[in-house]
């Protein structure tokens, strides 16, 4: 059985003010009343997975143990890294540490931070590549792109795919604006869905080919790990002085074993508040492109999400086009609805002034 690796370490600063430091995005009832982490969880369940390996930090481990409770899902183990270096080192954990139990284990590393409502077809595209993965591929998903994002990472199909499973000639990583108007020009780029499928064997050897430094300070870490309650807490002495970097740039760019499975169905990731916006629209196309909650008025507004997450606080926009505003008790974002990506500058320059 495969065994789901779920990713909940991330910050979500793009979702300021919903997604806080101490409880960021995929933790918080986003659409509907379970977690994106919730979600995820349930999503890789049932027979085809074992029980999940789950990474995350220190300040999240409590909300991920609850969570999992509440959805009925009794995780193999929880692994806390000390700090936040984003999913290489993450990753490489979770594949060394399965590899003590069995090199040849099937992980299936998911984000938390997605809406893939057809479980059933997701499980269908893990099968089909599931025999690639067992041959020392690296499998990844690919989406029909529909507009030039650059959130996103690309997957150059080499060829037309093949019982839905192809070879990648290139994967690029958030490409600028420019190359990604040319991708979707080009049509054979699919969008990386950031899930991915090996064995463990196989990542750490990709880490060993294509991210060495990772190596050691990782096995250290899970080394000299403590166990704590129930979590494994990785050593964070050589942990610390891991470099920041994601799984894309570090092994996925450079990689010459990756393939491709087609996932036809509706995927999204929430990574901003245009997603969020876009993706309500998915289940009820709004008028004039407005979303507003019931705690929300538009008056001749155009293409605007307008959101409280304060029972106290009404929103109101009037004559607005192409913006987002999203209070909570204690802050308010007013942007373009194109700069929805640019609100992780917001955090950092809000963080800097304490
Ligand atoms: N445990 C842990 N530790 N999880 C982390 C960390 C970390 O340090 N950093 C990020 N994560 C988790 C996030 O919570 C999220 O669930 C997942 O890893 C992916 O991180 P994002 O920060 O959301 O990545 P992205 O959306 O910018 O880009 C990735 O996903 C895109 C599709 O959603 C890339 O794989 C892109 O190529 C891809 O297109
Ligand atoms: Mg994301």
């Amino acid at each position: 059985r495969v065994i789901p690796v779920l990713l909940s370490g991330g910050s979500g600063t793009r979702l300021w003010p919903v997604s806080r430091k101490s409880f960021p995005k995929q933790f918080a009832p986003l659409m509907g009343d379970r977690s994106l982490f919730q979600a995820s969880a349930e999503r890789l369940s049932g027979p085809r997975y074992a029980e999940p390996l789950v990474l995350t930090n220190a300040d999240f481990r409590f909300i991920v143990t609850e969570q999992l409770a509440e959805v009925g899902i009794a995780p193999a183990a929880i692994l806390i890294e000390p700090a936040g270096r984003n999913t290489a080192p993450a990753i490489l954990a979770a594949a060394l540490h399965q590899a003590e139990i069995d090199p040849d284990s099937l992980l299936l590393v998911a984000p938390s931070d997605h809406v893939v409502p057809d479980t059933e077809a997701f499980g269908r595209a893990v099968d089909q590549g599931l025999p690639l993965a067992r041959q020392g591929r690296i499998v990844t998903f690919g989406i029909e792109p529909t507009r030039p994002e650059t959130g996103y990472g690309y997957l150059e199909l080499d060829g037309e795919p093949r019982d839905g499973a192809a070879p990648l000639r290139r994967f690029v990583e958030k490409p600028d604006a420019d190359t990604a108007h040319a991708m979707l020009a080009a049509g054979r780029f699919l969008w990386n869905a950031g899930i991915f499928l090996f064995t463990a064997r196989t990542m750490i050897e990709a880490f060993r080919a294509h991210a060495p430094e990772f190596l050691e300070p990782v096995r250290a870490a899970l080394a000299e790990a403590r166990q704590d309650l129930g979590f494994l807490r990785l050593a964070p002495e050589p942990w610390d002085s891991l470099p920041d970097l994601s799984i894309d740039y570090a092994v996925m760019e450079k990689a010459d074993n990756l393939s491709v499975v087609r996932f036809a169905e509706h995927w999204s990731d929430l990574g901003g508040w245009d997603a969020v916006w876009r993706e309500a629209q998915v289940d009820a196309p709004a008028w004039r492109g407005v979303i507003a909650d019931e705690r929300s008025t538009a008056i001749d507004c155009d293409n605007v999400l307008l959101r409280s997450d304060d029972e106290d606080m009404q929103v109101v926009g009037i004559g607005l086009k192409d913006m987002m505003v999203v209070a909570t008790g204690d802050a308010v974002l007013v942007a373009g609805m194109d700069r929805a990506q640019d609100v992780r500058q917001a955090v950092t320059a809000l963080k800097s002034k304490g």
